[in-house]
């Protein structure tokens, strides 16, 4: 299946999902030797509705937590704009306490969540969190990872995206938020909200480094997996392309 051709955005939220259109993926994980250790079932609705698709970014972001498993075991997980949740999936099964949100006003995307991982027998918290809305239930969370597959999408969500990101960060000393990212448009726009945001990338990987090879085939794009914390230091102009 080709992760690409998605149709465009612009679905009505309130509408509800056209049953005929609704399939279920099953995503393997596999140790070193090549063999599965767990499958993660999704279940995708190919309309317009985007936090109804596997993302190419949610594929590699799941990856990068299976092959991060030391540090996701036993960590307190939330994953932002969660669509259809498969990275924080692999980190309630390698044993994190995860809350998976999503837009608050996406009633349809939550409700597949809540379907996913009683499909996969996960109990993980799910919630509605919508951008730089400080609803008193965000108060509450204290990560130690945020995460966060294409959540860089629209650049008109950007600053509210960031603006939660640092109030996380902040609520929570030494978490870390790990995005993957489709970059679509440039980096400028990001570069310039983490120094407003007084953020800092860590790290900068290239999504396809780590992929392997019968996942890394089904995909394409430019997409960076990076890592970001709060920049303690002088704010100073940063870039994410090292
Ligand atoms: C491109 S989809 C990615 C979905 C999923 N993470 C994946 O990679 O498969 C973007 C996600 O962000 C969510 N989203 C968009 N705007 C949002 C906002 N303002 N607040 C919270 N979530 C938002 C959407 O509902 C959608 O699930």
């Amino acid at each position: 299946m080709a992760y690409f051709n998605r149709p465009s955005v612009d679905g009505d939220p309130d509408k509800p999902a056209d049953p005929s259109l609704t399939t279920t993926s099953h995503h393997v994980f596999e140790d070193d030797a090549g063999k599965s250790v767990f499958s993660i079932a999704i279940i995708e609705n190919m309309e317009e509705e985007y936090g109804l698709y596997v993302w190419p970014c949610s594929i590699i972001l799941a990856e990068y937590v299976w092959q991060q498993k030391a540090r996701f075991a036993g960590a307190n997980v939330v994953e932002l704009g969660a669509g259809t949740s498969l990275p924080g999936l692999v980190a309630a099964k390698l044993g994190a306490s995860v809350t998976l949100t999503d837009d608050a006003n996406r009633v349809e995307v939550l409700d597949n969540i809540r379907k996913v991982c009683d499909l996969n027998n996960l109990n993980c918290n799910i919630m509605g969190l919508t951008w730089g809305i400080w609803d008193i239930s965000i108060f509450n969370l204290r990560p130690t990872i945020i995460i966060g597959a294409d959540v860089l999408y629209e650049n008109s969500a950007f600053d509210d995206l960031f603006s939660t990101v640092a109030f996380l960060l902040q609520n929570s000393p030494g978490s870390v938020f790990i995005t993957t990212y489709h970059n679509r448009s440039g980096h400028h726009l990001i570069e310039f909200l983490m120094v407003k945001w007084g953020l800092k990338c860590e790290k900068l990987v290239d999504g396809f480094a780590f992929l392997p090879s019968q996942k890394a085939s089904k995909l394409s794009g430019n997409i960076q997996l990076a890592e970001i914390v709060l920049n303690c230091g002088p704010v100073k102009e940063t870039s994410l392309v090292k």
